[in-house]
């Protein structure tokens, strides 16, 4: 089956949809995104990704070009037309075409780009064993609250996980845990679980929020406050949370083991607690 794409207006194949060179996506990165997974074909969380979006819309000073019918009407309409049962889609929004100047066009129609891809779930092995990590100095701008498609240091950061056969980079400014280069982190330590605050200096993911809600739905402590590089460096357990990863185990953190070097206790009853509340939602009736 054609993978199916949305570009202003259209849905066509993703071989024919074109975009002018001087989207100012492509010339400044000026853009704003989305990723939200679909679970048997029920988008997650739709409500929370569209709240986010027009945080970074207004982070941009970019005026919505949907309302919240339309945004899911067109999440529908894309689900529809591809394969595949769990999907992963990607909302992307520009400051649209026009003559390369860095002060925003006046009057110009914004870019609107939706795709959606296969969401496989995790391996086993990586459910059974957990991932490698690496860290490094967090020297990203300081509104990474904003979900913008200027990712060059998030790519950057994320290379060198790769580079050094990692899974994730965990990042730390000013001796305090941020994030991951695309991904939220937490931190167990004595049967407590620890999270950064959303302020400016992470993304405010929306599997965070799932996390700590079905911590407080289970029982299992939790605090949100800074995390220290030493508290995580003497954590029990670190975890990873992302809207394609889920809720990962960190087992391995610059060549040291994280606890036992395997996926934690807690990390198990995550890990389930998701599995099911995943479950819940895709029993609902079909959208
Ligand atoms: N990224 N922090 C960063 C920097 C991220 O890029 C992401 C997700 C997250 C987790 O947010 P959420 O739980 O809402 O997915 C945190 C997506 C998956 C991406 O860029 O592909």
């Amino acid at each position: 089956m054609v993978q199916i794409v949305y570009l202003n207006g259209a849905f066509l194949p993703l071989e024919e949809a074109r975009v002018p060179v001087l989207d100012r996506g492509f010339i400044f990165g000026d853009g704003v995104y989305e990723v939200i997974p679909a679970y048997s074909r029920h988008p997650f969380r739709l409500a929370e990704h569209l709240q986010r979006l027009q945080h970074s819309l207004d982070g941009i000073r970019l005026f919505n070009p949907h309302s919240d019918v339309e945004w899911h009407e067109l999440v529908r309409g894309l689900i529809a037309r591809n394969e595949g049962e769990d999907q992963y889609l990607y909302l992307h929004i520009t400051r649209g075409v026009a003559r390369r100047d860095h002060a925003f066009p006046q009057d110009t129609p914004p870019t609107v780009f939706m795709m959606s891809s296969p969401l496989a779930p995790a391996a086993p092995a990586l459910r059974e064993h957990g991932v490698v990590a690496i860290t490094a100095p967090d020297n990203r701008w300081l509104r990474c609250d904003i979900k913008a498609i200027s990712l060059l240091p998030n790519v950057l950061l994320r290379q060198l996980a790769v580079d050094a056969g990692a899974a994730e980079t965990v990042l730390l400014r000013d001796g305090f845990l941020s994030e991951g280069a695309a991904s939220n982190i937490f931190v167990v330590k004595d049967g407590v679980l620890l999270a950064p605050p959303k302020d400016h200096l992470m993304l405010p993911g929306i599997t965070y929020d799932v996390v700590l809600e079905l911590a407080a739905a289970h029982g299992i402590p939790s605090r949100v406050a800074p995390v220290a590089e030493s508290t995580l460096r003497g954590a029990d357990e670190i975890w990873l949370t992302s809207s394609t990863r889920e809720v990962q185990a960190i087992t391995r953190l610059d060549g040291s083991p994280v606890g036992t070097g395997e996926p934690g206790p807690l990390f198990r009853k995550m890990d389930q607690f998701y599995q099911d509340y995943k479950a819940t939602i895709m029993r609902q009736p079909s959208p």
